[in-house]
Order: structure tokens, then sequence, then C-alpha cells
């Protein structure tokens, strides 16, 4: 067991396997937010069941592990490539012409989704089910008024442009990840590899055009009819 924590490849297997599981969240996560631009009632009961239980705390709990894992082993990774690559780390990364520009700013565009996605917790986590939890009642938002709320804020266009930001940084990483995750795990065959990678920005595209559509859907929602 102890290779899967001290070992280069056993990192990149724990780093592959948290990657696979916050990529299954997220499609989860943007299958249901898609709900709330076809019925915003439908979407307000949907945050209503996933609630604020103590089920729900415990997934959040795992969840929020499986994000620590993945940056703790992000961190160590590119720590320990930047130690091995000595003073010579931009003479190597430029010279293989395989290192795309996603490839070496990963770790940045990670960083950049990070601070998204504590902006966004704030925004939404915090208010729901912290403030429920600790019953702040001046800031709670129920799960009948995260409709108001979503439309409050994304009525905001500086609001929507960090979310686009964020997303596209998440495209970014997401697709260049799983292009890593199946180096990591060894299938980078000629045959599977092409195929593979296909399939993986497909599924990071329709993760973020999923995201993406819905802040954009209400802030045009704002201005083309206003509080219609
Ligand atoms: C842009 C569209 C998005 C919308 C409308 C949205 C909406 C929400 C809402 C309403 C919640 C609170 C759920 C609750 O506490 O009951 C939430 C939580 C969360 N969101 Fe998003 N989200 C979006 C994008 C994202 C993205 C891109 C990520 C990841 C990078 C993300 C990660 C999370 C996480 C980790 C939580 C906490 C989950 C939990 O409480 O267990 N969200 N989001």
């Amino acid at each position: 067991m102890s290779w899967l924590l001290k070992s280069s490849i056993g990192r990149k297997f724990i780093m592959a396997l948290s990657g696979c599981c916050l990529v299954l969240f997220l499609l989860f996560h943007m299958c249901m937010n898609v709900v709330s631009i076809i019925s915003i009632e439908a979407y307000e009961a949907i945050c209503g069941f996933l609630g604020t239980n103590w089920y729900a705390v415990l997934a959040t709990g795992g969840l929020a592990l499986l994000f620590i894992v993945h940056i703790l082993y992000a961190l160590s990774l590119t720590l320990k490539n930047k130690k091995a690559r000595g003073n010579d780390s931009y003479a190597m990364s430029s010279s293989l012409s395989s290192v795309t520009w996603t490839s070496k700013n990963m770790f940045v565009l990670g960083v950049v989704v990070l601070v998204f996605l504590l902006l966004h917790l704030y925004d939404f986590w915090f208010k729901m089910m912290f403030a429920e939890l600790f019953n702040l009642h001046d800031i709670v938002v129920l799960p009948e008024e995260v409709g108001g709320h979503m439309a409050m804020l994304f009525g905001s266009p500086v609001k929507v442009a960090l979310y686009f930001i964020g997303i596209v940084a998440l495209w970014l990483h997401l697709t260049h990840g799983v292009w890593s995750m199946f180096q990591s795990t060894g299938l980078n065959g000629r045959t599977w590899y092409p195929r593979l990678k296909c399939i993986g920005n497909i599924v990071a595209t329709i993760i973020c055009l999923g995201f993406l559509i819905v802040p954009i859907f209400f802030l045009a929602k704002h201005f083309l009819c206003g509080a219609c």
C-alpha cells in the first residue's frame, strides 16, 4: 500500500482516481443545475430534497476530502517535478513539443479553479447549507428561495464574467486532466489513447457548457425581461 503514497506512479494514480470521482460529481452537479433553466420549481424541489440533513453533510465532507486529496497530491507532484528538473526546468519543458500550454499551466489552472470554487461556495453552499445548519437567519437562502437568489446573483454581469473565467479554466483543466489520467494509468496506447482522449474532451465540454448556460440564461433573462 505504501507505494500509493510514496512512488510517483502511486501519487499519479491517486490524482487520477480522485479526479475521476470529482468528474462524476461535476456531471451530476451540472445535470442538476441545467434543471434550473427548464423549471425553477423543479430545481428548488431538488435542492430541498438534497437538503440540509446529516447525509448531505456527510456527502459534503466526502467531497471536501476528495478535493483536498486531489489538491495536496497536485502540490506534491508539482514540487517533486520542479525539484527533479532543477534549473533546467524551462529548457526541458519548452523542448518537449507534446507539452502543451495547458499541461505546463495545469497547476495555475487548478489554482484559478480553486479560487472560483471558493467564491462559488460562498455564493451558494455557505448561504444554503452552512447558514441553515448554524441558524444564520440573516443570510440563509432556503431551497424555495434559491431561484430568486440565482436571479439576483447572475443578474450581475461582473459575477457572470467571474463564473465564465472559472468555468473556462475548469474546461482547460479537465481536458488536460483526462489526458494525464490516461498517461498515469497506462491507457495511452496508439488505438485507445486518441479515442479515450476524444471521449474525455467531449465529457469536459458537455460539463462546462452545461455549467456556462445557467449564469448566461439568468443574465439574458435579467436584461431581456427584467422582473418577468
Ligand atoms: C455555474 C453554474 C453553477 C450553479 C448554478 C451551481 C449551483 C450550486 C448550488 C445551488 C449549490 C448548493 C447546493 C446545496 O448546498 O444544497 C452548489 C454547491 C456546490 N457547487 Fe455548484 N454550481 C455551479 C457550478 C459549479 C462548478 C463549476 C463547480 C466546480 C468547479 C461547483 C462545485 C460545487 C460544490 C463543490 C458544491 C458543494 C456541494 C455540497 O454541498 O456537497 N459548482 N452549487
